[in-house]
């Protein structure tokens, strides 16, 4: 479903981050990307999203060159079929909990029926990460894991094809890292939804059935 070709990408102060860099990811698999701070995952992941262009080289979704969509036909792309999870996870911070998850639901032209039946499953994943109970807080006043699985959940509010997550697990202790985990495959197993996932944590790479390592500029297989 979604093909990287030669993807290359330099920053002036660092130089080359990306080279020649090839990924194929197929409908419904789950893949983690490993490697050291600074080797560009999050720079990856930003490329499949299109929130920064590569210098050269071909992005295919579904067949089709997302490289080449202009502004509105890359907001569309987001939208119908990508769910981010920012490593910096961001939360308005005037809106609640549940505000912030079901933001998402507002920006889609969805049914009546369809929107509650997506903010019920919100519901369900809240209780899944267990935050249910900070539902109708401020951003300010939870902690860094609790607004991490809340933006996991924000991002899946759409069911989106493909779920790019940028360290998921970062910040929660063992538990909630194991229950994160848990919602991820979840996901997969009952919407098919892809999973790209930038990841230190060996043991939620090991969860994915594609583990890549990310070392001067290219993917390797296997375990880091
Ligand atoms: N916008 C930018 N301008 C200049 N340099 C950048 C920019 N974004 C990333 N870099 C540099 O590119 C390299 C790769 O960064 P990236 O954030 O992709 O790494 P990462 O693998 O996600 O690291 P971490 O594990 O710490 O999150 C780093 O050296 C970083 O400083
Ligand atoms: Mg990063």
């Amino acid at each position: 479903m979604l093909t990287l070709k030669n993807i290359s990408k330099s920053f002036l102060q660092r130089g080359v981050v990306l080279k020649d860099l090839d990924l194929t990811v197929n409908e419904g698999d789950t893949v983690s990307v490993s490697g050291p701070s600074g080797s560009g995952k999050t720079t990856l992941l930003n490329i499949i999203g299109l929130l920064d262009r590569p210098d050269s080289g071909e992005v295919l979704f579904r067949g089709e060159k997302v490289l080449g969509y202009n502004q509105d036909e890359s907001a569309l792309y987001r939208n119908r079929n990508i769910g981010f999870v920012f490593q910096d996870h961001l939360l308005l911070p005037y809106l609640t909990v549940l505000e912030n998850i079901l933001l998402p639901l507002l920006a889609t032209k969805a049914s009546d029926q369809d929107y509650r039946q997506k903010a019920d499953e919100a519901r369900r994943m809240m209780e899944k990460t267990g935050i249910t109970g900070i539902a109708s807080k401020y951003p300010y006043q939870i902690s860094g894991g609790e607004a991490q699985r809340a933006t996991l959940v924000r991002a899946l509010v759409n069911q989106p094809s493909v779920l790019l997550a940028d360290e998921p697990t970062g910040s929660l202790d063992r538990r909630n890292a194991e229950n994160l985990g848990d919602l991820l495959t979840d996901m997969n197993r009952e919407y098919g939804t892809t999973l790209i996932l930038a990841t230190h944590s060996q043991e939620l790479a090991d969860r994915m059935k594609l583990q890549y390592s990310l070392s001067e500029g290219k993917l390797t297989d296997g375990k880091h």
